[in-house]
Parts: structure tokens; C-alpha cells; sequence
């Protein structure tokens, strides 16, 4: 019964399950086996050996793009050859002219015939690195030097190639001469910083995470490994000097003589036993040895332990001093005398009452000492404070009178939590007062920053918060802390990786992050910030090996780049779609580019939104200057095959998420073939179930043109033993396009 009515269905060229079941109006093929005259070629192996030729042609497969030809007939872009850089150095890129004839009735012939081709090539050097054919005077274009992907006729004759290694946008003559170096893409990740500036590397305590903190080993690491900022928080010994310790208790020790948490081995020390005693600090009682309570002299016979030796290991106990911070300057210096980077420091006086009970200011003696050192550079500075008075103090007195203007910022612990110069008068207020509008525009008053606690930015259940919004809106650069890579300090949801949990907070708008991990951190921000998009096939990696540690400094995943490239109709406007997600944007969406061929300049024209991370694009092609189509498909083949769909995507409408809209217009999967015109149809359907499909292009309102790349010498679409033709569709749109003029001619 079932069987009966899908036939009848068919038979009305309408469709079950789906009410985007295009019609197949024509249909031709292209035999897998064509060739055209060139040299041998299928040499090279996976791995790039050469051995024995496997045709002793040039394969004219699969096709990555097509447009219709200048003088009639279609142009097709050969794809890269035989499926990687590695294999494909002797396959011959080239556009070919192919005149199709649909067949469109039962008993009717389809007829795909190859004509001319034109060569890629280029024989001007215009190329930057050594290519195959470095040396021959044609410098014929292959596989192995460009992954060619989509391709457009711009208004002057000239030819535009997307490119997947890169990737770059390729320019060539109607003859295939290219006219100019590949343009690489640029990096338009648009994070929504305070001032669109690239968000800071701040190393907390150092390299804490990978050294004893605050030592100079550990800022020595954080700076190595990527730090734009380095952590000291100040505590002041008996004579007067600050040094970088996280709290003016250098080992903590219980009721029963047991230490229970260190930076330093002074308990070990029993020279120092009688220094041991009890202090209110903060309004708690806390025994332990008190940096105060000694001299710089004295904290210079200690030696750094690790804090959290049960996570981080004991391996570099007792090896490094504790640091003053006219030391920690002098390291920076040195970085700077020898390297040329710049490095800040981002000091915290710690304790600012606690200290101020004992006559000492360390907001002075912070600024004395550096200006004593020479260091009041505005841009390598950030002073930060988890009280309020003081900052208030620096900003009003204590800065000016010294003729330095830093930045402060004022940190914001959690909401359980009170600034202690508030407990001290009675203020009954805790953190979360500083976490207003109001709050936060006065901030703005004596801060250029917060420094919050991360929940503040991502709550307990993952989700980003409008902090950030909000404090941008009162002028505040945003620095939370603390992210660190162990499991017990990220929530499940980053299933341990803690450069989830900073691509986050980057995506959020924070201008900068407090790490215990810089090198995480640096390589985070870094595929942010880097200046170009490139993938691991970009030449660049060929010619400088990766950092140790580095597999790749590629931001794109191999072969992700421009599957996708389409003009825009007025001529002026080139789209360019990458293939894959950029390593930190979203998962499933893909950056499309608009390349303006008159200045040159590019910009994000928007977020392609597959159904599926796991999908790709297969193609790009214009409709209207609002709309184009897109191809979207799975990487399943033959049996496995279950998405292969033409989108109707908008460039103007978005999703809540930022996304560009999308309707379906076809669905490859579910054809009506109700004249059975192609050769696998059953009972009236159609499938397309080849694993790439990689051209679309509009003929007219109501009709597309659908050609699959078959990856030769590809099998699996129509049977595992069966090599993929090349198959042309000729669709029928349930609904038609809206073309802009031009287009579908
Ligand atoms: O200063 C901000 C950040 O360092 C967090 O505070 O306790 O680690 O000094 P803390
Ligand atoms: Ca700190």
C-alpha cells in the first residue's frame, strides 16, 4: 500500500516527509573516467612519494565550482586532484568548458562534453614561496600548490579562486595567468573588547600553574610563554621593601605545629622559630610566619616552596628566592634589553588596611618604587586592588603628587565577600554593590578597569553573564581571574578543557585574563588575534618549523578554507565562505567573507550556521545582492549519506544568535523523479548521496544546477565497488528565487 502511494505521490511530482523536495526536471553524466590531454599524473602517494603514474592523462574530475561559461555552456573548477596536497602534485589545475544537455524525458539523452580548458598558472612569480613547477618558465598550477575551491567571472574579464590550503583568494586572467601574490585571509574574529583591542595575557603570580608562584622562574616561564602582563602581588618585609608574595603570611601553621599552606620553607628554618605567631588579618585569626617580621636580608635565606604541592608537585621546591618587586622590574628590563618586547607588570598590594594599621602605606611605597626603577609607563601598568580606599587614594593624592597617572583597577571578588577597608568602617556591604550599573560607572571615576572574580562573567551553570556588557557600558576594561587548567577548577561543561572555558570569556568581551597558564592563555587569544586565517596547509608552515610543543600555529582546520566563492550581483562585492570553523569562533559556524574588489578591504559579512558542527559547505552562489545559495552536507556517502541540502542563506536577516537565516530549498535526499529521468532513481525518488557536493548554480527563478565533486578516482556514492560519476541535476524549486538581474543568465 505504502509502495503504491509513494509511486503516486512521485507520479504528481510531490513529496513525503518533506515539503522541499525539488524536482528533477534534467539529468546528465559525466563518465568518472575522462581525461584530457596533459602530462601523466596519480604518481604520488599519501605520503607525497613519488611512484608510477596511474593515468597517463590528466583526470578532468571532480569538479569544486561552477559557472556559466562567458561564451555559453558552463565552466567547471577542477578540484585539487586526488584529495590532498601530498598526492596531488602532478594533477594540473584548470577551469574546463563543459556543454551540458539535460535529458528531460524518459527515453531523452543527457550529454556532458568536455571542451577547452584553461590552465591555471603563473608565469609572472607572482606566487611568494617555491611552488612544483618552481622552475619551469609556464609555472603551471597544481594540486600541491593551491586546493582550488569556488571561483567567480568578476565584471572585467578577470577570474577570482577561493583556495582551502591558504587560504587565499587567487586572481587570474581569463586565460588563467595569475595576475598578483594570493591575497591571505585576514583574521576577523570581532571580539566585542572594550575598545576592539586585543585582549591581554595577564600570568597570575607568574607561571603559576608550572613553577613555585611568584618567583622569578615563574615569571621568567610566564613571559617565555606568552604573558603580555606579569602578577606580582606585594606584601612589605620589616625594612621596608615590597616583595612578591600572595599574602604577608609566608607559611601558615595550625594550632598543632603543622604547616598547612606555604610559599616559602621558613618552617624549615629553626633560626626563624620564634617568628612563629598569631595575627588578626582581615578580621580572622591567622598563625604562621609574617613577611613583616623580617627583614629583606633575612626572606633572602628562604627559598619558594609550592603552594599546591598535591596538584602541582613539589619538583621545584627550594630552588628559587622570593623576589622584590624592584627584582621582578629588573627581569622585565632585561626581557626588554634583549628581545625587545615589552612586557607589563600588574602589581596588587595586598592588604592595604591590614597595613595601613601597621603605619604602612604600600600604595606609596608602590609608587615610589616605581618611580625609583623608571618604570610609570602608562601602557605597562596596571595597579590593582581588592580594597576600594586605596585606589581612591592613588588615583586622587597619591599618583599625582608623584606626576604618574597608571591605570587602576579594582578587583571584585565574590558576592559572599566584602572589600575589607568596608569592614573595617562598618559598611555592611559586600561585593556585589560593586557589581551595578551605578556601581560601576562610579568605578569609572578613579578605575579604567575591573578585575572580577570569573563567575562574575560565566555563572555556576556556564552561562555568560552581561557583566561584561555592562561594565563596557561604564567605560571598564574587564580582566577576570582566575582560570587555570586543572579539573577541579572548571565546571563540567568544559569537559576538562580549559581553553573552552577562556574562548568563553573571550567571546564574552573580557580585554584580558588572569591565568595561572599563560602559554594556555597566549595560544587562546593568540588564534583570536593572530593576522591571518590560515590552515595547516598554509605555506608559511612549510617554511618555519612550529614552536616546540606547537603541532601547528594553524587557526583553521586542514583544508577549511574557501569551499565557497561567489560574486555579488552588482559585480562589486566578492563572498568568500570558509569550510570549517575557525579554532575559537562557535562550533558550526563558519566565517563568511565579503572581499570588496575595488579598495580591497574585508570585512565579516557574517556567521554561516550549519545544522551540524560535523557538516561542511560544499558551495556558494548568488541569488540576489540579500541572498545566496549554499550547499551543506554530511560526510556520509552512499548508505551512510543522510544531509545533502541546498540553503537559501540571507546576508541581511540574522538569528538571536547572530547567525545568518537560512531556509531550506532542496533537499538532496529527497528528490521527486516522477519521469524516473536519472538512472538510481526508485519509485519516483531521488537521492544524492555522494559525499561532496560541491557546485550549485541558478539557471532561472524555478530551476538550479547541482553537480557532485567525485573526488576521483572516488566509489561509494552508488555502491562501494562502483566509481562516482560526475551526476548533473537539473532541479525543479518548490518555491521560486527572487534573482536579482543577471543572475541565472
Ligand atoms: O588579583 C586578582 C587575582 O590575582 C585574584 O586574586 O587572590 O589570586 O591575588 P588573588
Ligand atoms: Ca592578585
Amino acid at each position: 500500500m505504502r509502495h503504491t502511494l509513494v509511486r503516486l505521490t512521485a507520479l504528481l511530482g510531490l513529496s513525503l516527509g518533506s515539503t522541499h523536495a525539488a524536482t528533477l526536471v534534467g539529468y546528465a553524466e559525466l563518465p568518472a573516467d575522462t581525461f584530457a590531454a596533459g602530462p601523466p599524473s596519480g604518481a604520488f602517494g599519501a605520503q607525497g612519494l613519488r611512484g608510477p603514474a596511474r593515468f597517463s592523462s590528466q583526470p578532468v574530475q571532480g569538479f569544486s565550482g561552477v559557472r556559466r561559461a562567458p561564451g555559453g555552456g558552463y565552466v567547471f573548477l577542477s578540484d585539487n586532484g586526488f584529495g590532498s596536497k601530498a598526492n596531488s602534485a602532478d594533477y594540473l589545475l584548470r577551469l574546463y568548458r563543459v556543454n551540458l544537455t539535460a535529458k528531460t524525458a524518459p527515453g531523452g539523452q543527457g550529454r556532458a562534453e568536455v571542451g577547452t580548458s584553461i590552465q591555471l598558472r603563473d608565469p609572472d612569480r607572482k606566487v611568494t614561496w617555491p611552488i612544483v613547477n618552481e622552475a619551469s618558465p609556464e609555472r603551471l598550477l597544481t594540486g600541491a600548490d593551491f586546493d582550488v575551491e569556488g571561483f567567480a567571472f568578476a565584471p572585467d574579464g578577470t577570474l577570482w579562486v577561493g583556495d582551502e590550503f591558504g587560504p587565499f583568494l587567487l586572481h587570474f586572467a581569463a586565460d588563467g595567468r595569475l595576475l598578483e601574490a594570493p591575497i591571505p585571509t585576514p583574521n576577523l574574529p570581532g571580539l566585542p573588547t572594550l575598545r576592539n583591542q586585543a585582549p591581554i595575557v595577564i600570568g597570575h603570580r607568574g607561571s603559576s600553574g608550572t613553577r613555585p608562584e611568584h618567583t622569578l622562574e615563574s615569571y621568567r616561564v610566564a613571559i617565555e610563554t606568552g604573558a603580555d602582563f606579569i602578577e606580582p602581588d606585594l606584601v612589605v618585609t620589616k625594612d621596608g621593601v615590597l616583595i612578591a608574595r600572595h599574602e604577608p603570611v609566608i607559611a601558615a601553621v595550625d594550632a598543632s605545629g603543622k604547616v598547612t599552606e606555604a610559599t616559602t620553607d621558613v618552617a624549615s628554618h629553626p633560626e626563624f622559630a620564634s617568628r612563629l605567631t598569631t595575627k588578626k588579618l582581615d578580621g580572622v585569626d591567622v598563625r604562621g610566619y609574617f613577611a613583616e617580621d623580617f627583614t629583606l636580608a633575612e626572606l633572602k635565606t628562604l627559598r619558594a616552596v609550592e603552594r599546591l604541592p598535591a596538584l602541582r608537585g613539589k619538583a621545584y621546591d627550594g630552588q628559587f628566592e622570593v623576589p622584590t618587586l624592584a627584582e621582578v622590574i629588573a627581569l622585565v628590563r632585561d626581557v626588554e634589553a634583549r628581545t625587545g618586547r615589552k612586557v607589563g607588570i600588574y602589581p596588587e598590594t595586598k592588604h592595604p588596611t591590614y597595613f595601613a594599621a601597621q603605619g604602612l602605606n604600600t600604595s606609596q611605597l608602590l609608587i615610589d618604587t616605581l618611580k625609583k626603577e623608571g618604570f610609570t609607563d602608562p601602557g605597562r601598568v596596571f595597579v590593582q586592588s581588592f580594597e576600594t580606599a586605596n585606589l581612591r587614594d592613588l588615583k586622587t593624592n597619591i599618583m599625582p603628587r608623584a606626576g604618574v597617572n597608571l591605570p587602576l583597577v579594582q578587583l571584585v571578588s565574590s558576592p559572599d565577600e566584602a572589600p575589607y577597608d568596608w569592614v573595617a568602617r562598618g559598611d555592611a556591604r559586600k561585593y556585589d554593590a560593586l557589581t551595578t550599573d551605578a556601581a560601576l560607572r562610579d568605578i569609572a571615576t578613579y578605575a579604567s578597569g575591573v578585575g572580577p572574580y570569573k563567575r562574575w562573567i560565566i555563572d555556576d551553570g556556564g552561562k555568560t553573564t552581561n557583566f561584561v556588557t555592562r561594565a563596557h557600558a561604564a567605560g571598564l576594561l574587564v580582566h577576570p581571574w582566575t582560570f587555570r587548567n586543572e579539573p577541579p577548577y572548571l565546571l563540567p561543561v568544559y569537559a576538562n578543557d580549559p581553553e573552552a572555558e577562556m574562548r568563553q570569556a573571550l567571546r564574552a568581551g573580557v580585554d584580558g585574563l588572569f591565568t595561572d597558564f599563560p602559554a594556555t592563555g597566549a595560544r587562546v587569544v593568540g588564534q583570536y588575534t593572530a593576522a591571518e586565517v590560515r590552515s595547516p596547509q598554509n605555506p608559511a608552515f612549510a617554511l618555519v618549523a612550529p614552536a616546540p610543543g606547537q603541532p601547528s600555529a594553524a587557526n583553521l582546520g586542514s583544508s577549511g578554507g574557501f569551499e565557497g566563492v561567489s560574486l555579488s550581483p552588482d559585480g562589486k562585492t566578492l563572498y568568500a565562505l570558509l569550510e570549517k570553523t575557525v579554532v575559537g569562533d562557535p562550533a558550526g559556524q563558519l566565517r563568511l567573507h565579503a572581499f570588496d574588489l575595488a579598495s580591497r578591504k574585508w570585512t565579516l559579512a557574517g556567521r554561516y550556521l550549519l545544522d551540524d558542527p560535523a557538516n561542511a559547505i560544499g558551495d556558494l552562489t548568488p541569488v540576489n545582492a540579500d541572498e545566496s545559495l549554499v550547499i551543506e552536507r554530511d560526510n556520509g556517502s552512499g548508505p551512510t549519506a543522510k544531509v545533502k541540502r541546498v540553503y537559501r542563506v540571507s546576508l541581511r536577516e540574522k538569528n538571536t544568535d547572530g547567525t545568518l537565516k537560512k531556509t531550506l530549498v532542496a533537499d538532496l535526499m529527497n528528490v521527486s523523479d516522477p519521469q524516473g529521468l536519472a538512472p538510481s532513481t526508485r519509485n519516483g525518488v531521488f537521492t544524492f548521496p555522494y559525499v561532496t557536493i560541491e557546485n550549485v548554480l541558478v539557471l532561472d527563478a524555478n530551476t538550479i544546477l547541482v553537480a557532485n565533486d567525485n573526488n576521483y578516482p572516488g566509489m561509494g556514492g552508488r555502491g562501494a565497488d562502483v566509481k562516482d560519476h560526475t551526476e548533473f541535476l537539473w532541479l525543479r524549486l518548490d518555491a521560486p528565487l527572487t534573482l536579482a538581474p543577471g543572475v541565472g543568465r
